[in-house]
């Protein structure tokens, strides 16, 4: 027991009883504690695993000896606070998406980790995700050509939340999958979008992104739509993939089409070019499945244990945030192209 990671869940809504749920099934992990400030959460939970305390007051886990790390599924608002008290008392820390809701946020807690030694990791869920690994060997690899650009959809009736956008609450995901698939961070952003469920948070969000390579790539999130979608297209010189995150069967298909250029010869040694459509196999790869979200813990709980950096890490965490800032910076002032 002594070499366990003694782990804290932090906010018991939504998204928090599958990290309890994921950390009790972690090699290496004890789940000693669990948190929030609703009673009734606390109960259902109670319930769940008797073996675990439950309390409201945060404040009662810092000081704590059993907990090693605490794993923060709180508000973003909330974030950067909370997760700067458990680094300050010593815990190694797993927040949510987004890391903060300020670059600044995401230094600070950079510093703050470094100042105590322990580890500091941003939720990012989908860079764990086996079919997003699968899909990042296939843009990168030779066949699929230079990737030219991209576009991530993420629409959904709800959840609205109320203490960030839809951007904010969202489109960390897609930002996080794009700098992961492109191996690069952006270089200028804009966006657009439009607050019409209540006034001054935007539910429906467009988002432009143009990158080093010359790739473009575009992120739609919307609180406001009729069906859920969680797609991502990648179109290379060569070949396109589609990653469908709701696809139980086909979650990656990668499709050998593009347009080849043709030279027609003429006499004279003069010449024209053709552009020929190619239209060949779609391949749909096997992809060995685990959920995303155990191999993030199980990540999480290595890095303590071992005293190692987490993919990703708290600079993953500010990199995302930079262009989230950038972006909203532009969404302020009617989608002006803003560097990041
Ligand atoms: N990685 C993913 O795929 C994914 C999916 C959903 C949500 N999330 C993230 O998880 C976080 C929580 O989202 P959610 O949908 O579960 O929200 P939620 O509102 O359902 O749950 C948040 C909980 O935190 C509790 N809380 C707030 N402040 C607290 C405090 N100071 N002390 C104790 N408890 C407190 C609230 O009572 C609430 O129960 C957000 O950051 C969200 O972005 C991530």
């Amino acid at each position: 027991l002594g070499q366990t990671v003694g782990i804290a869940v932090v906010g018991l809504g939504y998204w928090g009883p599958n990290l309890l749920r994921n950390f009790a099934e972690t090699p290496g992990a004890r789940v000693v504690a669990g948190c929030d400030a609703r009673a009734e959460l606390l109960e259902r939970q109670r319930a769940r695993y008797p073996a675990i305390r439950f309390v409201s007051r945060y404040e009662e886990l810092l000081t704590d000896p059993e907990v090693d790390a605490i794993a923060l599924a709180t508000p973003a608002a909330t974030h950067e606070a909370m997760a700067e008290a458990a680094l300050r008392a010593g815990k190694h820390v797993l927040v949510e998406k987004p890391i903060a809701t300020s670059s600044a946020g995401a230094r600070r807690l950079i510093e703050a980790a470094r100042v105590v030694s322990r580890v500091l990791m941003v939720g990012h869920t989908f860079e764990y995700n086996p079919a997003v690994l699968r899909l990042r060997e296939v843009v990168q690899g030779a066949s699929f050509g230079r990737p030219v650009y991209a576009y991530t959809t993420r629409v959904n009736l709800g959840q609205i939340r109320d203490d960030v956008n839809a951007m904010w609450n969202l489109a960390p995901h897609d930002i996080s999958i794009l700098l992961f698939l492109f191996g690069e961070p952006p270089v200028a952003v804009s966006a657009n979008g439009k607050a019409f469920v209540r006034p001054q948070q935007e539910d429906v969000v467009f988002v432009y992104l143009e990158f080093p390579s010359g790739a473009v790539a575009h992120v739609h999130v919307s609180w406001l739509d009729p069906s859920k979608v969680r797609r991502v297209t990648v179109v290379g010189e060569r070949q396109m993939a589609v990653y469908d995150d709701l696809d139980a069967e086909a979650k990656l298909r990668i499709y050998d089409k593009g347009v080849d250029q043709q030279v027609i010869p003429h006499e004279g040694g003069l010449y024209d070019y053709a552009l020929r459509l190619r239209a060949g196999d779609i391949v749909c790869p096997q992809i060995p499945w685990k959920e995303p979200l155990l191999l993030e813990c199980a990540h999480f709980v290595e890095c303590v244990s071992r005293g190692e950096r987490p993919r990703t890490d708290g600079e993953n965490g500010l990199r995302v945030t930079r262009v989230l800032e950038a972006a909203q910076e532009s969404l302020r002032a009617q989608g002006r192209r803003v560097s990041v």
